[in-house]
């Protein structure tokens, strides 16, 4: 479907006769009997012919290319540029020559006063430019409403432009003595006749800005959004209007500031989320609200007022005014997404884990919190499911494994792993509570990926002496420059990917079985071996602090590492596959996890290690897409009710999924990709019963209740 922003601006200004046909055959019209000409617009290949005299500006429109302009053919914008082709183009059957184009008046040339630089001396305004001659002529990526926006400064894919607001310029005519009209009424004459655009409304506020805006000058800008409001006016000519996209994760909030007129990312910053100080954890923080009556209202605040703040910085990096900041999208898990809305989140702490609403959700900014226009939306995803929230919402805009026809897991690891997978026939969402463990907490050593943590471990597998490195070195420790790189360096513990790894190479190297059990035996090959009580250690690093694997750290990775792997299975059996394609690894932690070692770990199932891939901040790149297309808006709103969801506690098997997985890296699972890429050991069981599924004594990982437990309160 054609947004509805370009059918305004191709409807606009249509002038009357000129258009003749679309997409004829050239040969079909006769230049000696005829005043048409035929032009042909790149890279669209829209064609058609027009009355010679037309302004390319006037052919787009009514042939339906997509030209942009904000001034409306003023010469004030200088978005309309095009560039002429001279040659023979024996595709579209005509030659285009210099000719085919009246020449440049002063203009486009010494008295041009577009805000726009023209890009080099052969690009044209198609406002002003007239069509004299059959005419192939460019219309580049930058003049395009609907271009293709390149990412550099976010590692995003390229997005489809669709923007939800865009800026009007027009002339309203002075008021008459004998026939007085409201400004609304003759601005929204001006904005039809001038731009097609029919049947807004203005709320108040704006309507103030339009009469300020028309006190001193008829000449106006408008921002109007969905083709149906207008949501800001300013005096005379305007051209900038922003957008920021934020993903309020429950540790950090990031935001991006973009141009929404050219998707241009122009900030990025991020924070602490300031509610750690009620809890750590996500549900440590319901269980500040149960505990705390009127604790909500602090939770609530605290967010809010980061996000302002956060707002405000962006707007600061950029240079820019932020009451040019239109449009703001946010995404969230759903205790975040709730919290922040001012929804009471006590409902999501317990099954049946009901949301309050799961709809996308638009209000203003000023209803958050923030320091903006009155106008200015907020957007915020769909949420999926009482445990899956509309960051994975943003997760399957980034990634459309709806769109894949192989079978694809994207998995976004935390203290809760949010899970899809399926393929473009049906897709399937959970979440599993692995906990902190892959965040460091429940681990002796355990700490946040900072400098001085270890985040990248090799065991020998002969002499089971382990090599690693730290943040903030490049070197391993068994390197020369180690010592020199670690100088000024403390090194402190181990962040979650070092955490992944020593497991799995302990595993590897034989110095845990495959049900994960330390072995003592070894203490007299290996002084790395140390007794502890009555179980056993790995001595990562001998030095102050000591920083040792111990059983219980092994332990916590298992329950966490199975909880996920438990989740992952039990949607694919609900959709009847036994294996994935490809697996894409979400989230900051997502990102640091070598793909080898989750699979290794039986973090994940096996799968061709080729096609497991780190998939960045999906959540936060499918906020950057929401905030730059309606279109994908529209696209998630319509996918999320088509995707079934799994409550993970309710389901009987996920108990035997999660006691097999138990195992490292699975107790009966065959990982054939995994043994192509790196030696596997036999799979050596210390108790004879977790060969069969038995393992650690059926911890399993609980959800929650509305009883806070031991483990969720901090
Ligand atoms: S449309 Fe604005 S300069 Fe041509």
């Amino acid at each position: 479907m054609a947004p509805v922003a370009a059918q305004a601006a191709v409807a606009a200004l249509a002038p009357q006769a000129r258009y003749r046909h679309i997409m004829s055959d050239p040969a079909d019209s006769d230049p000696a009997h005829s005043d048409d000409v035929h032009v042909v617009f790149t890279p669209s290949g829209r064609q058609g012919e027009v009355e010679r005299g037309t302004t390319v500006l006037d052919a787009a429109r009514e042939l339906g290319v997509d030209l942009d302009t904000v001034c409306g053919g003023r010469g004030i914008c200088g978005r309309c540029q095009v560039v002429p082709e001279v040659g023979e183009f024996a595709k579209h059957g005509i030659t285009s020559s210099e000719k085919s184009v009246s020449s440049p008046g002063p203009s486009e040339t010494t008295d041009y006063r577009g805000r726009r630089p023209l890009g080099s001396p052969d690009h044209r305004l198609g406002c002003h430019a007239q069509i004299c001659g059959d005419l192939v002529v460019d219309v580049p990526a930058e003049s395009q409403v609907h271009r293709q926006v390149i990412r550099k400064r976010l590692e995003v894919p390229d997005i489809d432009l669709d923007p939800v607001v865009r800026l009007y310029f027009t002339s309203v005519v002075a008021q008459e003595l004998d026939t007085p009209r409201s400004e609304l009424d003759m601005l929204r004459d001006a904005l039809s006749t001038d731009w097609g655009l029919t049947d807004l409304v203005a709320p108040l506020a704006v309507v103030q800005e339009i009469q300020q805006a028309l006190t001193k000058t008829r000449d106006v800008t408008v921002a109007v959004r969905d083709n149906a409001e207008i949501v800001a006016a300013w005096q005379g000519y305007h051209d900038e209007i922003y957008g920021i996209a934020i993903d309020v994760g429950s540790t950090t909030v990031a935001g991006h500031l973009l141009d929404l007129a050219t998707g241009e990312a122009l900030a990025t910053s991020g924070r602490m989320n300031p509610q750690i100080k009620f809890g750590e954890d996500l549900m440590s923080r319901v269980s500040y609200v149960m505990m705390n009556p009127g604790g909500e209202v602090d939770l609530t605040a605290s967010i809010r007022e980061a996000i302002d703040e956060l707002v405000g910085e962006l707007a600061e990096e950029a240079e820019i005014d932020r009451g040019n900041i239109l449009e703001i999208v946010l995404v969230g898990n759903p205790i975040m997404h709730h919290l922040l809305l001012g929804l009471d989140a006590v409902p999501l702490g317990g099954a049946p884990f009901a949301l309050a609403t799961d709809g996308a959700i638009e209000t203003s900014g000023p209803f958050l919190g923030i320091n903006c226009r009155d106008m200015t939306r907020v957007y915020i995803l769909p949420c999926i499911a009482g445990h899956v929230g509309a960051d994975t919402a943003g997760a399957i805009l980034s990634e459309r494994p709806d769109l894949s026809d192989d079978f694809q897991l994207l998995v976004d690891v935390g203290t809760n792993a949010e899970i899809v997978v399926g393929n473009r026939e049906h897709l399937l969402a959970a979440s599993s509570p692995t906990g902190p463990a892959f965040e460091g907490a429940q681990i002796s050593s355990g700490q946040r990926a900072t400098v001085g943590a270890i985040e990248r471990v090799r065991i020998d597998r002969d002499t089971l002496e382990p090599r690693f490195k730290v943040i903030g070195a490049d070197a391993w420790s068994n390197e020369p420059e180690f010592a020199d790189q670690t100088r000024k360096i403390t090194i402190t513990g181990i962040c979650g990917s070092g955490i992944i790894e020593v497991v799995a190479e302990m595993m590897l190297a034989g110095v845990i079985s495959a049900d994960g059990v330390v072995d003592g035996g070894l203490r007299a090959r290996s002084s790395r071996i140390i007794a502890a009580d009555r179980t056993f250690s790995y001595v990562l690093h001998d030095g102050e602090p000591l920083i040792a694997i111990t059983q219980n750290d092994v332990r916590a990775i298992q329950l966490a590492k199975a909880a996920l792997y438990a989740g992952i299975k039990l949607l694919m059996d609900k959709r009847g596959i036994d294996h994935v394609d490809s697996i894409r690894l979400a989230g900051a932690f997502g990102s640091h996890i070598d793909p080898v070692y989750a699979v290794a770990l039986g973090l994940v199932p096996d799968c061709d290690i080729e096609r497991v891939s780190a998939a960045g901040n999906a959540a936060g790149t499918g906020a950057v897409i929401a905030l730059l297309s309606g279109e994908a808006r529209r696209t998630i709103e319509a996918l999320i009710p088509q995707i079934t969801k799994v409550e993970t506690a309710t389901e009987a098997k996920f108990q035997d999924h999660f006691v097999a997985a138990m195992a490292i890296p699975h107790a009966s699972a065959e990982y054939p990709h995994l043994g192509s890429v790196i030696d596997l050991p036999e799979r050596r069981f210390t108790n004879a019963a977790a060969a069969g599924g038995d393992a650690a004594g059926r911890r399993r990982r609980r959800r929650p209740t509305n009883e806070p437990s031991q483990e969720n309160t901090q």
